[in-house]
């Protein structure tokens, strides 16, 4: 089983570049089989959820070709197949994006439930609410969820959402761009990737105006043609090397962003004693001096994002001082706080919602388990940070999320490797 093994104390220097965003190309893949025409999709982060996707939509028909590492040309004249199988929902929730594609072109679809995880149930309601909105009957049927759109195609309609949700937002927008009529969609998600949706269906022909803002307006359109768009970088991951920066005492230049996208981010690092410059497309964090506390609630976009919490928490179990961070968006998203506290921290989780952390003067190395993506990313920065070696298990998670997560840390100065036997971790031990 592969496994991350850090030497801690070694302030991080240099530059790195961003990937594409993870959850922006997991919306744009099931846009691509809106049309028949190819569509080519560059700056595709390579990791394990969106190649899972990419072969998902492969299995129902689609032609998928690698262009390059980062690049895929889409094409969805060639679907056959209007049912996704379970083993692909099993393996990534994103999946579920299918439904409003398919829905949205054939008028049908059938793709498994998705169960709860390791964050919270996540249910999503708000999802079929929105589909049986635009005329489609919703099925729960064995485990699967099947849609019919009851007239042949789907009809506009006003849509409110109970609750902000990003896959509700990506959901009802792929499958109310070809709907007959428009869509009126309020209280949506105004995640830079729900923009980012927006932007390739229209630089395909779709009419949606309003991405990013409380109201989404969609005029239905008869057909979609061909695009060649490029993915937003990605946010969390930009974040996450921000505060790897904060955490070690660094000096790190994140690449290839969009700072604009990181301003909650960057405004905690400030409030926690870190310098942030601002560039065109980049964004300088200095660590100097100790960190210090402070409160901090997870919100929708623009507040500050759910996927940085637990590389927040990392940090302030170092800062001088009490600090509170509280979750509002996934009700079992302190899971993690249990490893950080057996490196030395000092964290109490009140109800499910409010962590409680005094800062301590060191952690100390361990061996680890990452539960989730965002959260074993924060036991790698946690081990950044600690004295001695930390050894984290179960890194498929990371890997679902970060392009060659300890390759980047590597190039900072970071002592991480990635191995696969005691042996290899005694010859990192001898030599680090
Ligand atoms: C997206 O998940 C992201 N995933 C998550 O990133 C991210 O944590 C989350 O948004 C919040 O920003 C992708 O984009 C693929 P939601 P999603 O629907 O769409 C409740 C990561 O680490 N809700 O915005 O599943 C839900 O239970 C991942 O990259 C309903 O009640 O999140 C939650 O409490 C993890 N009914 C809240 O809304 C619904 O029908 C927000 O969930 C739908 C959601």
């Amino acid at each position: 089983m592969e496994q991350y093994v850090i030497k801690g104390g070694t302030p991080l220097k240099g530059s790195v570049n961003i990937c594409g965003a993870k959850n922006a190309a997991l919306a744009l893949i099931p846009a691509a089989l809106l049309t028949e025409e190819p569509v080519v999709i560059s700056n595709l982060p390579d990791v394990s959820d969106i190649n899972i996707l990419l072969d998902a939509i492969a299995a129902i028909g689609a032609r998928v070709e690698r262009i390059n590492r980062h690049k895929v040309r889409i094409v969805g004249a060639t679907v056959s197949q209007l049912s996704v199988d379970y083993g692909y929902v099993d393996k990534i929730r994103a999946s579920y994006y299918l439904l409003g594609s398919l829905l949205g072109r054939f008028g049908e679809a059938e793709v498994a439930m998705p169960g709860g995880c390791v964050i919270g149930a996540r249910p999503i309601d708000q999802h079929i609410k929105g589909f049986e909105a635009l005329g489609a009957k919703v099925l729960l049927e064995n485990g699967q969820i099947k849609t019919t759109a009851t007239q042949g195609r789907l009809k506009g309609n006003h849509i409110y959402f109970d609750v902000v949700s990003v896959g509700a937002t990506i959901n009802i927008i792929l499958a109310a761009v070809m709907a007959e009529g428009n869509t009126i969609i309020e209280n949506p998600a105004k995640e830079p990737h729900v923009v980012d949706l927006a932007n390739m269906l229209n630089s395909m022909g779709a009419s949606i105006r309003g991405a990013g803002t409380d109201v989404i307006r969609i005029k239905g359109v008869d057909r979609l043609h061909k695009t060649e768009y490029t993915v937003i970088p990605d946010q969390i991951e930009a974040g996450t090397f921000m505060f790897a920066a904060a955490v070690t005492g660094g000096d790190v230049t994140v690449k290839k962003v969009i700072p604009k996208h990181l301003e909650s981010i960057t405004s905690k690092l400030v409030d926690i004693g870190c310098e942030v410059m601002e560039y065109d497309d980049s964004v300088r964090v200095v660590a100097r001096g100790p960190l210090r506390a402070t409160q901090v609630k997870t919100l929708p976009y623009p507040g500050f994002p759910t996927d940085m919490q637990p590389q927040m928490t990392a940090a302030l179990t170092l800062a001088q001082g009490l600090s509170t961070v509280t979750e509002s968006i996934f009700e079992n998203r302190f899971k993690y706080t249990g490893e950080l506290n057996r490196m030395g921290a000092k964290i109490k989780v009140e109800g499910s919602s409010t962590a409680i952390i005094t800062g301590v003067k060191g952690l100390q190395g361990a061996h680890v388990s990452a539960p989730d993506l965002r959260a074993g990313a924060a036991l790698v920065l946690a081990g950044l940070a600690a004295d001695g070696y930390t050894e984290v298990d179960d890194i498929k998670y990371i890997n679902r999320g970060y392009e060659n997560f300890h390759g980047k840390l590597q190039g900072l100065g970071a002592s991480i490797v990635k191995v696969e036997s005691e042996e290899e971790i005694e010859r990192f031990k001898k030599m680090a």
